[in-house]
């Protein structure tokens, strides 16, 4: 603002006594200009429903730390798929939960292993209609539940890691998904996986990376989700809650490997290294809305303490405003079935 230039809201005559002449309640004043006037909105196309398939069980198993999630059965897998894809979300995340897990998760890179096995019966069923991607990260499928392997000493060692990695990436594209999910937080996990994808000739399968991936107890509901073994924490791998520079330097370096899309997560706690991310991401910028996030939620509404519906609308568009262009969200095919109806 310079001194030439005049400035409404410098003069002693706007600023003072009781009429305003910049007003901005004008655009809030009808639902019809308030609906003219928002700036962000979400559409289902940029949702992506987690989903859990649980090997051995012929019944869905609810998740008690997530009200309305469950560890699916292949057949209610199949109805859940169907139901998604006819309410118009964008894809799904799958993560497997295995009944037996060894030191190296073998389980993982096996084709008959019950991830790649529903990631076939997901693209035969729905392939078409939605975007099936996959977790890969080896910690469902550890019996230390960690998610790299270990070293003779005890330690996540990580380029040992990168070559799991790199043979879960084969199988899953094998299986059919569409992006590959890499959340281990290892170095080079996206490099690795991307040689290893284009050596076997699989150059059309893409890859999100888990960029900036915090050590956060928000993934506590999920760790009852998969059956987590873990002992310990993940925090020689996963970020510290405290660090944003180092968010965006772990975002600047998937996007060098060759990462398709980046994502920040958890979501609601992170939305300024989301907001980083966005401006400096030159491909899309995704965020991962978990289970903790989710279960706070439920269990407020559950006491009556919060409106519900307009509390999951109001997380799923703060972070969208805040840079994502897609929200992984356990709320995905609830929500966009209701904004249909509205
Ligand atoms: C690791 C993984 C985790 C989540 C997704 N992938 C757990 C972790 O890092 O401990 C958490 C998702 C959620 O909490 O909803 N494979």
């Amino acid at each position: 603002m310079t001194d030439t230039l005049p400035d409404p809201l410098r003069s002693a005559d706007l600023r003072a006594g009781t009429r305003p002449v910049i007003r901005p309640r004008r655009l809030r004043a009808t639902p019809a200009l308030r609906r003219l006037t928002q700036q962000t909105r979400v559409h289902p196309a940029e949702l992506i429903l987690p989903m859990f398939v649980r090997e051995g069980v012929s019944e869905p198993v609810p998740i008690g730390s997530m009200p309305g999630v469950v560890q699916h059965s292949l057949d209610s897998f199949r109805a859940e798929l169907s139901r998604a894809a006819r309410a118009g979300i964008g894809g799904v995340m799958l993560f497997g939960v295995p009944e037996h897990k060894d030191a190296t998760g073998t389980g993982a890179t096996d084709p008959d292993g019950i991830l790649n096995v529903a990631t076939r019966l997901a693209v035969a069923e729905v392939g078409d209609a939605l975007v099936v991607q996959t977790d890969l990260c080896l910690d469902e499928f550890t019996d230390h539940g960690h998610c790299g392997v270990l070293d003779a000493a005890g330690r996540v060692d990580n380029d040992a890691s990168l070559v799991r990695y790199r043979d879960m990436g084969i199988a899953q594209a094998e299986s059919g998904s569409a992006l590959l999910g890499l959340s281990g937080m290892m170095d080079g996990q996206v490099a690795a996986v991307r040689d290893a994808l284009d050596a076997a000739g699989h150059t059309e399968t893409a890859i999100l990376g888990y960029a900036a991936k915090y050590a956060s107890a928000f993934y506590g509901p999920f760790r009852e989700a998969v059956g987590s073994s873990l002992q310990g924490d993940r925090r020689s791998y996963q970020l510290d809650p405290a660090n944003r520079r180092e968010g965006a330097r772990e975002v600047l370096l998937d996007v060098e490997e060759g990462a398709d899309v980046v994502m920040v997560k958890p979501a609601m706690s992170y939305l300024d290294v989301l907001a980083d991310a966005a401006a400096s991401s030159p491909v899309p910028v995704w965020a991962y809305q978990v289970s903790g996030e989710y279960a706070m939620v439920e269990a407020a509404a559950a006491h009556g303490w919060i409106d519900r519906e307009r509390a999951i609308d109001e997380t799923l568009t703060s972070i969208r405003r805040a840079g994502a262009e897609a929200v992984l969200t356990y709320w995905a095919v609830e929500a966009a079935e209701r904004w249909a109806r509205s």
